[in-house]
């Protein structure tokens, strides 16, 4: 539906595999995160139907997920670990605009770009990963996240004029593209 314009070089990969139980610990807490998030954006807009459901769904499919990395982690004999402040995260929603249609839409699109770039980067996860039972979740949970980007889209166009949608996503998906390729290569998802 859209591409990003960053892409995650083979670097983000080696830093993700060298340390694979730290990346696990910050999966999971992206997950916990992103079901959090489709909960407040249902609490935001009790009024918009579709929207509640959406989110509804979002936020139980990300809590399964959350699990399913949690049961990884233990199968490691991993504990979960404190969250740590996520830069990617603050940088890309500092772009949010003021008024309340802007900052609908905005949380709409930066919520799609942020599922985009899971999206992306689990795919390169699953792709360097032997075959075997990670591999398999990993490949699931790609697939899972390019249908919460397209989602997210979906949800913006029901509640907006294409056009404005699109011009808007484009211009923060160079912003996302930017803020990302400054970041460090950690063991974590950003
Ligand atoms: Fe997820
Ligand atoms: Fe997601």
């Amino acid at each position: 539906m859209f591409e990003l314009k960053y892409h995650t070089p083979i670097e983000w990969t080696e830093a993700v595999l060298a340390d694979f139980d730290s990346f696990l610990q910050d999966h999971a807490a992206a997950e916990k995160k992103a079901s959090g998030m489709a909960m407040s954006m249902l609490s935001h807009y009790q009024d918009r139907k579709r929207l509640v459901k959406e989110m509804t769904d979002l936020a139980l499919e990300e809590l399964i997920h959350f699990k399913q990395v949690l049961k990884l982690l233990m199968a490691r004999d991993v504990p979960l670990a404190n969250d740590k402040k996520d830069l990617y995260i603050k940088e890309v929603r500092s772009v949010f605009r003021h008024g309340q249609d802007e900052f609908f839409m905005d949380r709409m699109l930066v919520a799609a770009v942020i599922e985009a770039r899971g999206h992306e980067r689990f795919s390169l996860v699953a792709e360097a990963l032997e075959p075997g039972r990670d591999k398999d979740f990993y490949v699931s949970i790609a697939k899972s996240e390019a249908k919460h980007k397209n989602l997210f889209v979906e949800l913006a166009y029901e509640y907006f004029d294409k056009e404005d949608v699109d011009k808007r996503l484009e211009e923060i998906l160079i912003a996302e593209g930017d803020i990302c390729s400054k970041l460090p290569f950690r063991a974590a998802l950003h």
